[in-house]
């Protein structure tokens, strides 16, 4: 779309920002619910957010039997197996393909581990690493209007690049899919650093936005409970060797430390291998007192998942579990953006900013390419105005 540029007097131009406004609010969805696939589904991160969002699941797939019980006591439904042993023309029609795809071939603990190993990484990782193409061929074969992809951050880094290369490439000249990606962290929604890069698609040309998020979040004592068991306590023996280790790394140069936080920090990633010594979120219990984990219900908050949610299964699987997961208020606000964006003419250009220039006149532009005056912005003379 051509890039338009007009001048106009301020009153003019508040008319018409207005009017937009107006022809926006009166818009209505006229599709129904749009279907969702929730591949790799863990425990349903995705499908709470996308259901919440005002979707509809109609497939489910995760090979882990752990999580398919947590899934089925939430859902009702329990996920297919292998996602190789499903024919692609079984799965059912839909709109939007979600996929957490496994992160361990791209995520730094996955190659240093494999490396050291001497395994293969990345795309090599025969097994693991080919699930991205496993998407690429659903995606192909059923053509959704749009997909949401999540992992993790270092997806962008690894291989130098050349990993996202491809996956982006893939998309988008070999699938002809219009992509927009993301590292999205966590901790405006919930009192947790977690970055994580989000792709999402859309088969037609479509303009989007990823949801803006506040730069301050919740604190950890949100999410704590005031009376959880002595059992996640941390042993002296544990706690004693989690001090000395840390004492004897740093004294090294290295930066391993375990995360001891309180009631106004923010914590690190939970990761799913919490459950071994939780020495990423240790919970203070005061000076001089041996720290203790976060309960798996707390765990479950530090994810965003609502108290309702069930945990059917060991604090050890319940670990990996929401250690794994998404958090579920990112995607819900992501899912919101791509469901409105598909609720639209897909030509459609919403972004008109209006610019209130220093001698009293404005701007009405396009802002696809966000061509406001970094002048403006500084001197917050610009007030956005329409959709
Ligand atoms: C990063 S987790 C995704 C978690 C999920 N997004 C959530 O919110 O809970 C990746 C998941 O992929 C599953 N998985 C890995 N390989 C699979 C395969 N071949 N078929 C089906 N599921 C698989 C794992 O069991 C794991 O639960």
């Amino acid at each position: 779309m051509p890039q338009t540029s007009k001048k106009m007097s301020r009153d003019d131009s508040v008319g018409s920002a207005l009017r937009l406004c107006e022809e926006a609010s009166v818009y209505q969805a006229s599709e129904p619910k749009p279907r969702f696939i929730d591949l790799f589904c863990g425990i349903g991160g995705f499908r709470i957010a996308f259901e919440k969002a005002g979707g509809s699941c109609v497939f489910s797939s995760d090979w882990d039997k752990h999580s398919q019980i947590t899934y089925e006591a939430n859902f009702g439904e329990k996920p297919e197996g292998d996602i190789h042993s499903v024919p692609i023309k079984n799965i059912p029609k839909f709109d939007v393909l979600c996929a957490g795809f496994p992160c361990q071939p791209f995520s730094i603990a996955g190659v240093s581990k494999k490396l050291s190993l001497g395994r293969k990484h990345g795309f090599d990782d025969e097994r693991q690493g080919n699930l991205f193409f496993k998407l690429a061929e659903i995606i192909n074969h059923h053509r959704p209007s749009a997909f949401v992809l999540e992992n993790v951050k270092n997806l962008k880094g690894h291989d130098k690049g050349r990993t996202f290369q491809i996956i982006h490439s893939t998309l988008t000249e070999q699938l002809g899919y219009k992509v927009y990606y993301k590292i999205i962290d966590a901790k405006s929604v919930v009192p947790q650093h977690r970055e994580r890069i989000f792709i999402v698609g859309f088969r037609e040309p479509r303009h989007f936005e990823f949801p803006e998020f506040p730069e301050k979040g919740p604190k950890l004592g949100s999410i704590l409970d005031s009376n959880v068991s002595d059992k996640y306590i941390l042993t002296n023996n544990l706690w004693t060797y989690l001090q000395n280790y840390a004492k004897k790394h740093q004294e090294a140069g290295n930066g391993f430390g375990f995360g001891l936080v309180s009631e106004n920090d923010t914590t690190r990633t939970l990761s799913a291998r919490y459950y071994k010594d939780g020495s990423e979120i240790l919970v203070s219990r005061g000076k001089g007192m041996t720290p203790r984990r976060l309960a798996p219900r707390e765990c479950a908050r530090l994810m965003g998942y609502p108290d309702s949610f069930k945990i059917p299964v060991s604090d050890t699987q319940a670990y990996r579990q929401f250690g794994n997961s998404v958090v579920v208020p990112v995607v819900e606000s992501i899912a919101q953006q791509v469901i409105q964006t598909l609720s639209r003419p897909s030509d459609h250009r919403p972004e008109l900013v209006l610019s209130f220039c220093e001698d009293g006149d404005s701007i009405l532009q396009d802002n696809t390419a966000k061509r406001v005056p970094a002048r403006y912005k500084t001197k917050r003379e610009m007030m956005k105005v329409a959709v």
